[in-house]
């Protein structure tokens, strides 16, 4: 994905793009642009493009000797490539052959290899490998003195996502957006607007803005602005108040925006849980979910899909909904579901789960269960995203932005919001009252818990380093620490590049067995439950064969401290609830790990914070 920012007003525009391309520099990063129309006299304008690969810092120092400009229109973009490699040519914004439009533009266009040929044969030249350059040609071969009828046209041809901002030089006082499949915001000020991927690049200017839906155009000037499809049938936009505070997307203290967000879990888990618990009733409330009632209810499988993080807390989950809801789970990869032919019976519920809920695959499944007659429910963060627009119902997380490439908060968040969900299928079918304020109880105490876990972060530093040479690690666990084990996994191996694979702790007799030698760190998730015994016993297997043991154990465990050479202790937490505070040490050694081997722990390489392509 990429982050696009542009604006159009009376306030010479320069730093406010760079400064809303820093706030969304998380969505890609290897290359940035910035395109300003300044008037030329004449009554039109003229464009300047500066563009570079690297970060925005990069883009900063190349359009230095832009920053005093005048210009109050100007587009700029981040970008994490698709089509083209990473190159200052490649890099947005793109201008027509004609220098006539110019665009910046996250998504795909899909069938961009046929338009290119007609623009070839109608005479047009390219000097990049993207399919956005394609689009600028597009606009400009159909311009006819109107951007907004140009802009409608073009895309009246174009199959794949795009949230695109287009500035032309004949049209000075205009500027044209339009989405389909990739989210953007219309931040209305007075007298000017700040358009952009997500709110954070829009909230230090204004609260008030506006949504677009799939397939809007929308034509800004210094006077107002009009919505229309791409037939020009003219739309009532929504507008609404951006729900984000500054604090929330700023770094405060903090060195890196994992820390902070890992920092943040027990206040977000609280609010996750505000006004959702009834613990005297034994009763969840979950208002996205009461027109829906009676089918989830009814309701006789659940298939969870979601990708890389989301996934594992949709492994948590199946435990959970078959524990407690006793209703059959399927969880599986979004991006394997949407391809294999899946059978959906009557009265299966699919659930899609992602932080950003714009993640390609995630979306593609959810499609994918609905057309075949499943009802759909969302479990996501961002409010607004296409994931919680396209299920029937749904939860939000509730826990804040995240800005991290490393999911840490938003893991906790679907675990608990799972969690919720379970009980409250749980409570609405076999579950007594007590049993569920039992539950409430124990799960009430989570965010002091991981409180408390957080207060060892030092020794998890302290641990972290010991081995921090080592390339190869294994995390294994059993039962609800088993999705626990792949997402510390998955945690160190994307943030600090070391290799390591997270797995049941029975399965690595049947192979991975071999890859221990001496010294290798293995990171158990040992707290009590019900396959503790089995757990100690993969535990002698590994150090019997030289493997080091790092144990996640609970509180006073001396037999797990005898047996290990580091414990990390955990409060003692119901076994359905622990995944919510065992994977507090593997987010701290993954980001201390990071930090030792001297990576970029919020950008870390090849990565971006949302996968919008498949
Ligand atoms: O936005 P989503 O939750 O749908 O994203 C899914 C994965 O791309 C995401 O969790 C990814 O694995 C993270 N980088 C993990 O930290």
């Amino acid at each position: 994905m990429c982050g696009i920012v542009a604006y159009i007003g009376n306030r010479p525009c320069h730093r406010l793009l760079i400064e809303g391309l820093k706030r969304l520099e998380y969505r890609g990063y290897d290359s940035a642009g910035i395109a300003l129309l300044e008037p030329d006299g004449s009554g039109k304008g003229r464009i300047d493009v500066r563009k570079t690969i690297g970060r925005v810092a990069a883009l900063t120092e190349v359009a230095k000797d832009k920053a005093s400009s005048g210009s109050t229109l100007g587009i700029a973009h981040t970008r994490w490539a698709t089509h083209g490699g990473v190159t200052d040519v490649n890099a947005h914004p793109h201008v027509d052959d004609t220098g006539t439009i110019c665009l910046i533009h996250n998504g795909i266009i899909e069938n961009y290899d046929v338009l290119k040929k007609y623009l070839i044969e109608h005479g047009r030249k390219f000097h990049t490998e993207t399919d956005s350059e394609v689009l600028a040609n597009l606009i400009a071969h159909l311009y006819e003195g109107d951007l907004e009828r140009a802009v409608q046209s073009a895309l009246r041809e174009v199959t794949g996502a795009y949230s695109i901002a287009v500035m032309c030089v004949d049209e000075p006082d205009t500027l044209v957006c339009a989405r389909k499949g990739s989210p953007l915001i219309v931040g209305i000020g007075s007298g000017e607007y700040i358009v952009a991927s997500d709110g954070s690049a829009i909230v230090a200017h204004t609260a008030q803005a506006m949504t677009l839906e799939d397939y809007t155009v929308v034509r800004l000037s210094r006077d107002g602005f009009r919505t229309s499809t791409l037939d020009n049938v003219e739309l009532t936009p929504k507008v609404m108040q951006l729900e984000l505070e500054l604090d929330e997307i700023e770094l405060g203290s903090y060195e890196h925006y994992m820390l902070k967000e890992i920092y943040e879990q027990p206040d977000a888990l609280r609010t996750c849980m505000r006004g959702r618990l009834d613990k005297n009733e034994g009763r969840v409330v979950l208002g996205g979910l009461k027109s829906f009632e009676q089918e989830l209810v009814r309701s006789r499988r659940i298939i969870i899909a979601a990708q890389g993080t989301a996934l594992h807390a949709g492994m948590i989950g199946e435990y959970l909904f078959e524990d407690l809801a006793k209703i059959p789970v399927e969880v599986e990869y979004a991006s394997e579901l949407r391809y294999r032919n899946p059978i959906i019976e009557e009265r299966t519920v699919a659930i899609a789960v992602s932080q950003s809920g714009e993640t390609a695959d995630t979306l593609a499944a959810l499609h994918e269960a609905r057309d075949r007659g499943a009802l759909t429910l969302g479990v996501v963060n961002v409010v607004g995203s296409t994931i919680s627009r396209d299920t029937h119902a749904g939860v939000y997380l509730r826990v804040g932005p995240e800005i991290g490439v490393a999911s840490t908060k938003a893991f906790t968040g679907q675990v608990a919001v799972l969690t919720m969900l379970s009980l409250w299928l749980a409570r609405r079918r076999f579950m007594s009252t007590p049993a569920v304020q039992r539950i409430i109880e124990e799960f009430e105490r989570i965010p002091d818990q991981i409180d408390a876990t957080l207060k060892l972060d030092e020794q998890i530093k302290d641990i972290t380093a010991k081995y921090i040479e080592r390339e190869n690690w294994l995390f294994l666990g059993r039962g609800y620490n088993y999705p626990t084990a792949m997402e510390g996994a998955l945690k160190l191996k994307e943030i600090s590049y070391i290799h390591a694979e997270g797995m049941p702790a029975a399965e690595m007799k049947h192979g991975p067995i071999a890859l221990i030698d001496n010294g290798m760190p293995c990171v158990f998730i040992a707290t009590q439950g019900a396959q503790y015994e089995k757990v100690v016993s993969n535990i002698e297997e590994v150090r019997s064969r030289g493997g080091h043991i790092i144990a996640v154990a609970t509180e006073g465990d001396e037999r797990i401290k005898s047996i290990a050479e580091d414990v990390i202790f955990i409060p003692d937490v119901a076994e359905p609830l622990s995944p919510l505070v065992a994977v507090v040490p593997l987010q701290l050694m993954a980001y201390h790990a990071a930090v030792l081997r001297g990576h970029d722990v919020d950008k870390p390489r090849n990565l971006a914070k949302s996968v919008t392509v498949e």
